[in-house]
């Protein structure tokens, strides 16, 4: 009996190996059965129509995601409910967005909600795919364009700190650059909302930020990331780049090198600070 009662144990052992996954998906239910109600009507009152849940699967520490209608044109609609860091995609859409050349590179920003418990921002829905390595090495020109990307946002005095793969999207062979939550200032304060490096959430939040393409746990610079990105497409796909794109690929880590170390472009979080 105690050996049928553990084969049947066992068939749910996926809920161990997928722990993340089914944590992810509950507390995803439990958002939706305490929260859709308020945040549907506010997403209404921004005039969106034909509401639809997003990316489910997604969906964390109070982030949540949708599709809509804003006067026939689709929107992205991404909504905080926890962490109330949504004012930093503003501001940074609003100060890169005085640079003509980024105008391009980024996701229009149509209208927002900030400052209360459920904070929206709507967003052109863009009709592409993430970056993947697959798609670097098909058209390596692209890490051109992310890096050209970088070096715009951190001369503008923004750091974004979470520059991996999945925070660029491909359309029409171009890229743009997403998901500022994160991001903040280099040298001169700009407004940027920090998380609390003191309270135990935040701190394995900001550890989580860009792991493994950030220096230290607590030290961002996103050139270093974009370094990292390159030595992992070099180490995963070698074979299949050809002599130029290899070329190509070294020199840029050469050069990111360089940026990669310089003080002027790395974040550090101090212990101490917060909001
Ligand atoms: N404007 C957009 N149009 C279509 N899809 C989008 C758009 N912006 C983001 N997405 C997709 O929605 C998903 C979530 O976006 P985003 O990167 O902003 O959040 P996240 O990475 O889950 O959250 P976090 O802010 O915690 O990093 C991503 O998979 C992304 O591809
Ligand atoms: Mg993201």
């Amino acid at each position: 009996m105690i050996s049928n009662l553990i084969k049947k144990l066992k068939k749910y052992s996926f809920l161990h190996n997928n722990y993340t996954l089914v944590k992810f998906f509950f507390t995803g239910v439990f958002f939706i059965v305490c929260n859709y109600m308020p945040i549907t009507t506010k997403i209404k009152g921004l005039n969106v129509k034909s509401i639809k849940i997003f990316k489910f699967m997604l969906w964390h520490e109070g982030f949540a995601y949708f599709t809509g209608k804003l006067y026939n044109s689709d929107v992205f609609i991404k909504v905080d409910t926890k962490l109330h860091l949504l004012s930093n995609d503003i501001l940074s859409y609003e100060r890169l967005t005085e640079l003509p050349e980024m105008e391009d590179k980024l996701v229009k920003i149509i209208d927002y909600s900030v400052g209360d418990q459920i904070e929206i921002v709507l967003y052109d829905f863009v009709l592409g795919q993430e970056l993947t390595e697959q798609a670097i090495i098909q058209d390596p020109n692209l890490i051109v364009e992310l890096y050209d990307i970088i070096v715009d946002i951190n001369t503008q005095g923004i750091i974004h700190r979470d520059i991996n793969l999945n925070n660029f999207l491909i359309t029409n062979e171009k890229v743009k650059i997403i998901d500022f939550t994160f991001a903040n200032s280099l040298g001169e304060t700009l407004g940027f909302t920090e998380l609390r490096v003191q309270t135990e959430r935040d701190r394995r939040l900001l550890k989580y930020l860009g792991l493994g393409l950030n220096p230290e746990p607590f030290v961002w610079n996103d050139f270093y990331s974009v370094c990292q990105i390159l030595k992992r497409i070099m180490l995963n796909h070698q074979s299949k780049c050809d002599e130029n794109t290899c070329k190509m690929f070294s020199h840029y880590i050469n050069e990111l090198k360089c940026y990669a170390e310089d003080s002027n472009y790395t974040y550090v979080l101090s212990e101490h600070s917060g909001r």
